[in-house]
């Protein structure tokens, strides 16, 4: 579903990204691991057109979107779920969620998705009204997910969305990535947090210094000498 060959990003004059291959089948749940500075956001950005590559190749369901505009490519089917869930604080839980629309046409296909999201998120849906300022940063989080479904992605690309939140928060949102997941969308997870992140997904990359340095099963890298000692602090 999502292919890319050989990229390289730059930020300036920077090199943050260094000749990444990686390919991510239709179902599949892969982690991208790495620690504070690794490249894992870049590599999202790049992917979505934010940050678009200097070299290399990146394709989604067989066609090259390497150059296509951030705007168009939501259009296509991959969501970014950012770091920092970057919400406005001071509009309406509904109105977030309805940003992650806007490029839709189908009016009713969207209040079927609202649906959806309140479906995986009932706190939402009790609270949406209120400002998302307001929130919980469990909560917020849960906002940033559900308005990136709003646009009906079959790839979404989560990135890190366990940061700043306590262990039982944590385990709440990736039950829900997991079942999103189980509903047939494809996800990226971006997390410094390898535990949680190789305990849902199927397979993981290890990102270092912008280089992809690992791949392998979930289960595999969970007990890999490196990521043990790198990631999971034992
Ligand atoms: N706006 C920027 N300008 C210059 N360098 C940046 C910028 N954003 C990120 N970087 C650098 O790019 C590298 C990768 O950062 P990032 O993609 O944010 O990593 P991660 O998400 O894994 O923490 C780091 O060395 C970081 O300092
Ligand atoms: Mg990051």
């Amino acid at each position: 579903m999502l292919k890319l060959i050989n990229v390289t990003t730059m930020i300036g004059e920077h090199q943050v990204i260094h000749d990444v291959s990686l390919q991510i089948a239709r179902g599949d749940f892969v982690a991208l691991l790495g620690g504070n500075g690794a490249g894992k956001t870049s590599l999202f950005r790049t992917i979505v057109g934010v940050l678009p590559p200097a070299k290399g190749r990146i394709e989604f369901k067989g066609e090259e979107i390497s150059h296509i505009a951030a705007h168009k490519i939501v259009g296509k089917g991959i969501a970014l779920c950012p770091e920092g869930r970057q919400l406005f604080p001071q509009l309406s839980v509904q109105k977030n969620l309805m940003l992650g629309a806007y490029h839709r046409k189908d009016k009713k296909g969207v209040e079927e998705t609202l649906e959806q999201v309140y479906g995986l998120f009932p706190r939402l849906k009790e609270r949406y009204k209120q400002m998302a300022g307001t929130f919980s940063g469990g909560e917020q989080q849960m906002l940033a997910i559900g308005r990136a479904i709003m646009s009906k992605p079959e790839m979404l690309l989560l990135d890190e969305p366990s940061m700043g939140l306590a262990p039982l928060v944590v385990e709440g949102i990736a039950d829900a990535i997991t079942q999103l997941n189980q509903m047939g969308i494809t996800v990226f997870l971006s997390e410094q947090n390898a535990q949680i992140a190789l305990m849902i997904t199927h397979r993981g990359y290890v990102l270092e210094n912008g280089r992809l340095v690992l791949e392998g099963l979930s289960r595999d890298l969970i007990t890999n000498e490196k990521v043990k000692k790198a990631y999971l602090g034992t």
